[in-house]
């Protein structure tokens, strides 16, 4: 059950595994995730599934190591399992043809991102991609996300990779160019801000995946909650996903450094 089948390192941190889950890859749409553990009692981890292979039955999930459990789940080899598997978890996104999307990926948020951008692109979406970190060893799957993209922009903070700046200039340099329809933003909390307050001032629909703390993740804890509209959701039912300029961004920001 749940044996990975296949690994390969992306950074020094970051790792993409492929691991059997036949259910999970038969009923999972872009946007879902799933909570794993790793041994009894384990702590339940949150990941998006980045793509699904139904004849394989496998679904690939791509982990960065910050803490305990996820350098456990770094650490894991082919063959090994994982303890359980617990999804497809969330709504998935909605798909349409809207014209132009431009989709920006922070970090490890590019894995959740991916589903997305060949969803959007195989609805017959202008897709362009903006891929942006720290530094250019920290850009990950730049070459799956090109299969499904018109155009994709490199942002590196230091320069190492692409153009030096960050998400945010590479957003506004695509409004200032052409008209684009849709944002979708996945990364750390604070870029998801920061990129929502850029299109909102262009009132361009922006949507993103937010990446709260979570337990149960069936809406019974409480601990993904977030402030969207003025109203308490729940991320692990009513989302990932949520209309960016309607977000509590900063509550969300201090709920997250308050587990830290
Ligand atoms: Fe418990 Fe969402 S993770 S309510």
């Amino acid at each position: 059950m749940y044996k990975i089948v296949e690994k390969e390192h992306f950074s020094e941190n970051v790792v993409k595994l492929i691991v059997e889950a036949p259910m999970i890859a038969q009923s999972r749409r872009p946007g879902h995730f799933v909570i794993v553990r790793t041994g009894e009692g384990g702590e339940r981890i949150p990941l998006t599934i980045s793509a699904a292979d139904t004849v394989k039955g496998t679904i690939t999930l791509v982990v960065q190591a910050i803490g305990e459990s996820t350098r456990k789940i770094c650490a894991l080899e082919i063959g090994d399992c994982f303890t359980d598997i617990v999804g497809p978890l969330g709504q998935a996104t909605h798909i349409e043809n809207v014209g132009t999307v431009v989709c920006c990926g922070g970090g490890v948020g590019v894995a959740p991102l991916l589903p997305i951008i060949k969803a959007m692109k195989e609805a017959g979406n202008r897709v362009v991609s903006i891929l942006a970190a720290r530094t250019s060893d920290l850009i990950i799957l730049e070459k799956e996300v090109s299969e499904y993209s018109d155009e994709v922009i490199i942002m590196t903070d230091d320069g190492s990779k692409g153009q030096k700046g960050l998400v945010t200039a590479g957003v506004e340099s695509v409004i200032n160019r052409e008209k684009v329809d849709l944002v979708v933003a996945i990364g750390p909390a604070v870029m998801m801000k920061f990129v929502s307050l850029t299109t909102k001032k262009y009132d361009i629909p922006t949507m993103v995946s937010l990446n709260t703390i979570m337990v149960d993740g069936t809406g019974m804890c409480g601990a993904c909650r977030v402030t969207v509209d003025g109203k308490t959701k729940f991320v692990c039912i009513d989302g990932p996903e949520f209309d960016a300029h309607k977000v509590d961004f900063d509550e969300m920001i201090m709920r997250l450094r308050a587990y830290n």
